[in-house]
């Protein structure tokens, strides 16, 4: 049952657990926001990745583009970021073009009226002014609850997408790792049943957190942090995991989680996140990198992923083999945004109609 984000106190909506807030981010049977990977259920992801699916291949021709672009022609996004930004701004740029939505940008609260001393709840409010939805990364965790909740609360309650909050939550990063697996695992009966490998700075690594929670939504799927200490995921996602009744597996030991794997995740240092500048150099990842000679250890079927950006932890002559998708992975994410944002409009039955007619 759908509860309203206006009917509650800040307070009290601050409060509920992300696995609980899913009631109040629905609006007919549809995302109201997008805030935290937990408001997914696995009919939703099941239903996102068909209808991506279905926009990828009537964006291949041009009568398919223009159908797309007549979509959304009657509204705007509104695009702020003020966290550096390239695969997430893009794709969500590329989505919003794809369904042939115009948009605004803030990308540096420098060159905004937040510089002159302007609230970022002001600032919102405006965008909702002008704008039909805002995307928005901050590097405030649970900034885009907040905002949220701010515009349930106004005669504009534009959605909100979540594109990366604090160290805690990515959503749509999520969803594009799981279209990007549902993809690997087509032809081996889907995501249920795989064993999953998290690598390297898991404390930190927002995607990870989100993708953990939404693998919860599989039947089967074990999962394996591989970790320094000092880097090690969090107790919070363990303890969720156990809850929800998860296999999981800790580890330091990068090469002997491999044979096993049927998709690898690495992620990089996120020294962003540093207390101290430079804390993060002290300790020793080395171990923690996907080198060409790992590629013999890996299971035939298997899937390489990453969130990106990379530094050093996948070199770059893993690039050519097969297994590596991380490229896809994030093509996916333009397809995933788009089905995603054609959902909040209620234009996907218009997609399905026309991918039954057509494809
Ligand atoms: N994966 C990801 O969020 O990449 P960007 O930081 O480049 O958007």
């Amino acid at each position: 049952m759908s509860r309203r984000l206006s009917e509650i106190s800040w307070d009290e909506f601050n409060k509920i657990a992300p696995a609980d807030k899913a009631p109040y981010l629905v609006e007919n049977e549809r995302p109201a926001h997008v805030l935290t990977a937990q408001q997914f259920n696995r009919e939703q992801l099941d239903m996102l990745g068909a209808l991506a699916t279905q926009v990828r291949f009537i964006a291949k021709t041009k009568t398919g583009m223009k159908f797309l672009r007549d979509l959304l022609s009657h509204k705007r996004a509104m695009l702020y970021f003020s966290q550096p930004s390239t695969r997430t701004f893009l794709s969500f740029c590329s989505a919003c073009e794809i369904l042939g939505m115009s948009i605004g940008e803030v990308r540096d609260t420098a060159t905004s009226s937040e510089f002159k001393g302007e609230s970022r709840e002001d600032s919102v409010r405006t965008f909702s002014s002008y704008f039909d939805l805002i995307i928005m990364r901050s590097e405030i965790g649970g900034l885009a609850e907040r905002m949220a909740w701010v515009l349930s609360n106004t005669d504009r309650p534009v959605p909100i997408i979540n594109a990366g909050s604090g160290k805690d939550q990515h959503p749509t990063q999520a969803l594009l790792d799981i279209y990007t697996l549902q993809r690997s695992f087509e032809q081996r009966g889907g995501i249920d049943g795989k064993k999953i490998v998290f690598v390297g700075d898991l404390a930190r690594g927002r995607t990870v957190r989100s993708l953990a929670s939404l693998l919860t939504r599989y039947n089967d799927v074990e999962q394996c942090f591989v970790a320094p200490k000092q880097l090690q995921i969090g107790e919070d996602v363990l303890a969720m995991l156990k809850a929800a009744g998860v296999k999981y597996e800790v580890s330091e030991d990068f090469e002997s989680s491999i044979p096993s794997a049927d998709a690898i995740y690495m992620t990089r240092v996120q020294d962003e996140w540093d207390v101290k500048k430079g804390d993060s150099t002290k300790i020793d990842t080395s171990k923690y990198c996907f080198t060409v000679g790992h590629l013999v250890l890996l299971k035939k079927d298997a899937v390489i992923m990453h969130p990106f950006p990379r530094r050093n932890e996948i070199s770059h002559d893993v690039d050519d083999d097969p297994r590596a998708v991380y490229w896809r992975q994030m093509r996916n994410g333009m397809w995933i945004r788009a089905a995603l944002i054609a959902t909040i409009f209620a234009s996907d039955d218009k997609i399905r109609h026309y991918s039954r007619k057509n494809i």
